[in-house]
């Protein structure tokens, strides 16, 4: 399953690009306006540091706006994946920025047929946005699933790419439920190592090579 970074801190990518485990970026028109950062400049600047799939959204609201800022955002660089909303515009925009060869993110997905008419507009990733359905009292997990099953039922091809994750029972979740990425706010990113076991474990260890009177190898 890939990790996706979601943020459009340039530093906060960068600290995280050398382990090795950063596949993607995500970003969205809030966390571009909260980097306070000129769209176009943070999307080649992301792109530098990061070669996977780095999701920059329109902001045009009709089919043919978004198409046109799809194809400005994709001329940044190769690996630029267009978001668009769930909407029949959105759609309509994914299906010609599709046929053009350009990869889409078609985000805002809460339903499982929205998630089957992203599929069928070509879209590259599809996005569930899991926190802000358990916000709203439903399973957004079983949201993966079900799209998960659909997909695989009818063949379909598109990436499920689970969104809106607020903590790290959500990562878990999606990777069971058979997402086939992830994108993670870094606070969560940070916190899947973590566990108390490994650190006193570890301290536990290096103690008693030291009390051996052990050195480096
Ligand atoms: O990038 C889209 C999504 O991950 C936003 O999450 O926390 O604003 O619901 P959130």
């Amino acid at each position: 399953m890939m990790l996706f970074l979601d943020t459009a801190e340039l530093d906060v990518i960068a600290a995280r690009a050398d382990s090795g485990l950063v596949d993607g970026v995500t970003t969205n028109p809030s966390l571009i306006a909260k980097a306070g950062a000129d769209i176009k400049e943070r999307i080649a600047d992301i792109c530098g540091v990061i070669p996977g799939p780095i999701s920059a959204e329109v902001v045009a609201t009709d089919s043919s706006g978004m198409i046109a800022e799809g194809q400005t955002l994709a001329a940044i660089a190769e690996n630029v994946v267009v978001k668009l909303p769930l909407t029949m515009d959105g759609l309509k925009a994914c299906r010609a920025l599709t046929d053009d060869g350009i990869a889409t993110n078609v985000t805002l997905c809460f339903s499982l047929n929205q998630a089957l008419l992203a599929a069928k507009a070509g879209a590259t990733f599809v996005s569930p946005f899991i926190g802000r359905l358990d916000d709203i009292g439903q399973d957004g997990l079983e949201l993966i699933e079900d799209i998960r099953a659909l997909y695989d039922e009818h063949g379909f091809v598109t990436r499920i790419l689970a969104a809106s994750i607020r903590s790290v029972d959500h990562v878990e979740g999606s990777a069971m439920a058979g997402a086939d990425a992830c994108t993670l706010p870094p606070n969560i990113f940070d916190a899947l190592v973590q566990h108390d076991l490994t650190d006193t474990g570890l301290a536990a260890f290096l103690k008693d090579w030291k009390a051996a009177g052990q050195g480096a190898i």
